[in-house]
């Protein structure tokens, strides 16, 4: 593994096992591949789908459910005001450079890292890039022409759209779900009553026409989020560190990065906090994620918290930790951990004509001085007719606002576009003093907002392994149970009516308890296990004649024959996955047995049998 960007070859050869396995087995694939596919769009196949819901739910549980959060689901298209607004349509833009040979594209900061020992081109001015490109002769990937005289242009990464006919009303694909967020937080502050601290979540797709996605799931142009917004007051609002400050983590702060001889810290969430390295908020949430990402099977060997260098930031935030894994010898961001100060709700309040601030009781009222106008209405009536009140309402914000643009003979406005000048003498603006009961605040964001994708790519990665069984050799997942998209499989041994019959009856049984359950007789029992190992599935449970003698087929309900209403009997295989040890369980104790195994209340190891 290393920081650089190298890859080894074994490490390489995993991903290329995994990404053959999960088309194999149903994880995921390159979508519209009956027309050739497209670049950056995939589909998740029945276990990818049900590992990504369990990922989903999980994140759910942790973020919104456990920490008092609401969760909400916003449109995935948003009008083109919101992206001026939100600074994605000026800025959200990444480096590209076009091959003149074959016209491919790619990402102009990606070549340099992956050619040079430049660690974070994406901080860079493009005349440093270009330079770059030229001092090192580097080549288009895909062909091997040179690309030293190519210019290096920004291009914008959302995708735009028309809302309704023609194109009167551009919109955007959004890259972010934070967006539907922010949007909302006028209505949002109400059903939090107006009270900081809150937090919103949501997990839903965000769209990014990437210059050149890889990596499988890793880089796409559609893809998951879930991401929680809280909002809090700078001045008053501190987490609770008690239940993190113990949490190991290895952390790689900027300013390791930046020395010679600098390399991860490994320390805890308490001290990091104490020594300065991490802000409390940002501390809180590297905690929780670090024991959740651990839950879900992440190899916290393979895991650490690196913060981003200056030039490396979004343009809204103002410190940036992203949770990175290491995938094929490279150190792969999963989630990103951002102070966004103001700047979001602010910028919206700015643009929109709602208010995204919250009112803040003081403890003691304050007498203040507060600019206000009390407009001369027989001046601004006939003068403006029915935009008169509109014209009041700017008048008011710009007094809160800009009270020196009323020093001079008239102030200027703007009413829908056009810009008015009015006499101040008609604005009656004053500077009173006023007793008030608390101030309007713009809240700060502290956003963690994590991959979905990225996830579960790294969840099969890390649980990806090799090993020999009876001589053969075997490939399979060791899913944690939380994520396992297939938690037992059921088996006939044989094709027999009777263990047939025996094993769709504990399925049943098994899948009225809540348990995913998947029903196998094909081939020989040999393959079937080795199946159920590529999916991951923990367990397997094998119907044998032991199973059907040891039963009762008259239905007296002692040792009952299954089927309508009678209780199951006699034994059955219990396979474990990793360790391949079987043991028998009586049917009847089937369902609590497994159940407890997939709580963790129970280890294989302490099960009789
Ligand atoms: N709202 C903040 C935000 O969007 P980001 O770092 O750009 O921050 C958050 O994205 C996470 O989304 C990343 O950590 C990564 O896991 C995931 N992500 C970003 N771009 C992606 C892409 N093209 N394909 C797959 N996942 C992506």
């Amino acid at each position: 593994m290393s920081d650089d960007g190298t890859t080894s070859t074994d490490d390489a050869r995993t991903s290329e096992q995994l990404v053959e396995l999960a088309k194999r087995r149903g994880y995921f694939f390159q979508a519209s591949g009956a027309y050739g596919g497209v670049g950056g769009f995939y589909t998740f196949g029945p276990q990818g789908a049900a590992l990504k819901g369990n990922v989903e739910d999980a994140w759910r549980e942790r973020f919104a459910v456990a920490e008092g959060n609401m969760e909400i689901d916003a449109p995935t298209i948003m009008p083109e005001p919101v992206f001026e607004a939100s600074g994605h349509l000026d800025t959200f833009d990444d480096m590209l450079v076009e091959c003149p040979d074959c016209g491919e594209s790619h990402r102009a900061d990606h070549v340099v890292e992956d050619n040079t020992e430049y660690e974070d081109a994406e901080g860079l001015p493009i005349p440093e890039v270009e330079e770059i490109i030229a001092e090192y002769e580097l080549v288009c990937p895909a062909c091997g022409a040179g690309l030293a005289d190519q210019a290096v242009e920004t291009f914008n990464l959302m995708f735009a759209t028309n809302i309704g006919p023609g194109d009167a009303q551009p919109g955007y694909l959004r890259p972010e779900t934070a967006q539907g967020i922010f949007v909302e937080f006028p209505r949002l502050k109400e059903y939090a009553r107006n009270q900081l601290p809150f937090g919103v979540t949501q997990i839903g797709r965000a769209y990014r026409n990437e210059i050149s996605p890889r990596r499988s799931i890793i880089r796409t142009r559609e893809f998951t989020q879930a991401e929680l917004e809280l909002f809090i007051d700078p001045e008053d609002d501190e987490p609770d560190l008690s239940a993190v400050t113990d949490v190991d983590v290895t952390l790689y702060p900027a300013s390791e990065q930046e020395a010679a001889d600098g390399g991860h810290v490994e320390t805890t969430i308490g001290d990091a906090v104490n020594d300065g390295v991490l802000q409390p908020w940002i501390a809180y949430y590297l905690g929780v994620a670090r024991e959740w990402y651990a839950s879900l099977g992440v190899d916290m060997d393979r895991f650490r918290y690196r913060q981003h260098l200056a030039g490396e930031r979004s343009h809204y935030a103002s410190d940036c930790w992203d949770a990175e894994a290491e995938i094929d010898g490279n150190w792969i961001e999963i989630a990103g951990f951002s102070d966004r100060g103001a700047y979001d709700l602010s910028k919206h309040d700015e643009y929109s004509e709602d208010r995204f601030t919250v009112f803040q009781q003081y403890d003691e009222p304050r007498t203040v001085e507060r600019a206000v106008v009390d407009p001369d209405m027989s001046y601004l009536g006939p003068e403006f007719g029915g935009d008169a009140q509109a014209v009041v309402d700017a008048l008011e914000t710009k007094a809160e606002r800009d009270r020196a643009a009323f020093a001079g003979e008239s102030v200027e406005i703007e009413v829908d576009g056009e810009t008015h000048e009015i006499p101040v003498a008609k604005t009656g603006f004053a500077v009173e003093e006023q007793t008030e009961a608390g101030e309007h605040i713009v809240p700060h964001v502290i956003e963690p907002s994590f991959g979905v994708d990225r996830l579960v790519y790294t969840v099969c990665h890390h649980a990806y392994r090799e090993d020999e069984v009876d001589g053969e050799e075997r490939t399979y997942l060791a899913l944690e149970p939380e994520v396992a998209p297939t938690f037992v499989g059921v088996f006939p041994l044989q094709s027999d009516d009777e263990l047939e019959t025996r094993a769709r009856d504990i399925v049943d049984e098994l899948r009225a308890v809540g348990l995913s359950v998947t029903y196998d007789d094909s081939g020989n029992i040999g393959r079937r296990y080795r199946r159920q190992d590529e999916i991951g599935t923990p367990y397997c449970v094998t119907v044998d004649y032991e199973t059907v003698e040891g039963s009762d087929a008259s239905g007296d309900g002692r040792n009952g024959a299954g089927g309508d209403g009678e209780t199951l009997s006699g034994t059955v295989t219990l396979r474990e996955r990793d360790s391949t040890a079987q043991k028998r369980v009586a049917i009847d104790d089937l369902a609590v047995t497994i159940e407890a195994l997939r709580t963790g209340e129970l280890t294989f190891d302490e099960l009789d049998g």
